[in-house]
Order: C-alpha cells, then sequence, then structure tokens
C-alpha cells in the first residue's frame, strides 16, 4: 500500500487489509510505504489512527518509511492510492519491469476508471472518514480476488 507521506491513506489501508486477511485466513502480508520521505519513522496521523480505532483497527504502531526499488521484488502487488504514487513509481520502475504489479486502488471498486484515493492531510476529519470507507470496500474486493487465487 503506496501514498505520499505514509502516514495518512496507505497505513489504513495497510491496517483494514491485514485485519481483513487475518480475519479470512488468508496467508499473506501486508505493508505500507511512501512515495516522499519528509515523515519516514513517523507514526501515522492522528485523524487516521482515529478513525482506524472506531471501526475496530488499529494502525498506532505503524512508522512510515519511504518506497525503496527492493519492494517491487519483495510484493506481489503494489497498491497506489493515486496517479501520482503511479507516477512516481513507474519513474523508479524505469525498465518497465514491474507495472504488471502496480495497480491503482480503487480500480478494485472502479475498474479502468483510474480514480484517485483523495488525499485528505489538508481537510477535516470528514475527509478521513471518506478514504476510510474507499478503502474499506477496496480492501474487500481484495480479498475476494485473493480467495479466488
Ligand atoms: P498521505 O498524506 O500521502 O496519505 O500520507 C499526506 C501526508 C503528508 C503530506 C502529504 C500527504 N505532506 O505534504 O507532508
Amino acid at each position: 500500500m503506496v501514498c505520499l507521506g505514509n502516514i495518512c491513506r496507505s497505513p489504513l489501508a495497510h491496517g483494514i487489509l491485514e485485519k481483513k486477511i487475518e480475519q479470512h485466513n488468508l496467508n499473506a502480508i501486508v505493508d505500507s510505504a511512501g512515495t516522499g520521505s519528509w515523515h519516514i519513522g513517523n507514526p501515522p496521523d492522528i485523524r487516521s489512527i482515529e478513525i482506524a480505532k472506531k471501526n475496530g483497527v488499529s494502525i498506532s504502531d505503524q512508522r512510515a518509511r519511504q518506497f525503496i526499488k527492493i519492494d517491487f521484488e519483495e510484493f506481489d502487488l503494489i497498491y497506489v492510492m493515486d496517479k501520482n504514487n503511479l507516477n512516481d513509481l513507474s519513474n523508479l520502475d524505469y525498465n518497465n519491469k514491474y507495472s504488471g504489479k502496480i495497480k491503482l486502488i480503487l480500480n478494485e471498486i472502479n475498474p479502468s476508471e483510474n480514480m484517485d484515493v483523495p488525499d485528505p492531510y489538508y481537510g477535516d476529519n470528514n475527509g478521513f472518514k471518506i478514504v476510510y470507507d474507499l478503502l474499506e470496500n477496496a480492501c474487500d474486493k481484495i480479498i475476494l480476488k485473493l480467495k479466488n487465487e
């Protein structure tokens, strides 16, 4: 799960999917990272922690890290939150070796529409609820996919 800062959106996606994987007894490892370096080592934004907690998901132990090239090898699926993230990862993947792994997460709900998970950082709490609900729906679709593998 990849976003810009790894403190708002991708920690939520990480926590939500991890919990669902556990609930469905699936065997998969979830992680998250940011394309940017500003927040390395920081816990998630308090507003993400709070909306997750309200929904029974604990993300407060997560710490932000930056996406590194090895991640392309380490993970089978790389979900990005928006088209800027997609662009940033595509630039890192300059030989186009991993483009088949990189997916816009909301295409799980609305295939081919290339919608962005809105960046809630500069907004209010409602923005975090909108993000949570979008990611919860997307993660349900990812679980269905994993179950059918
Ligand atoms: P995220 O949100 O990419 O969902 O973690 C942001 C967090 C921090 C900043 C931008 C977006 N920032 O500019 O510091």
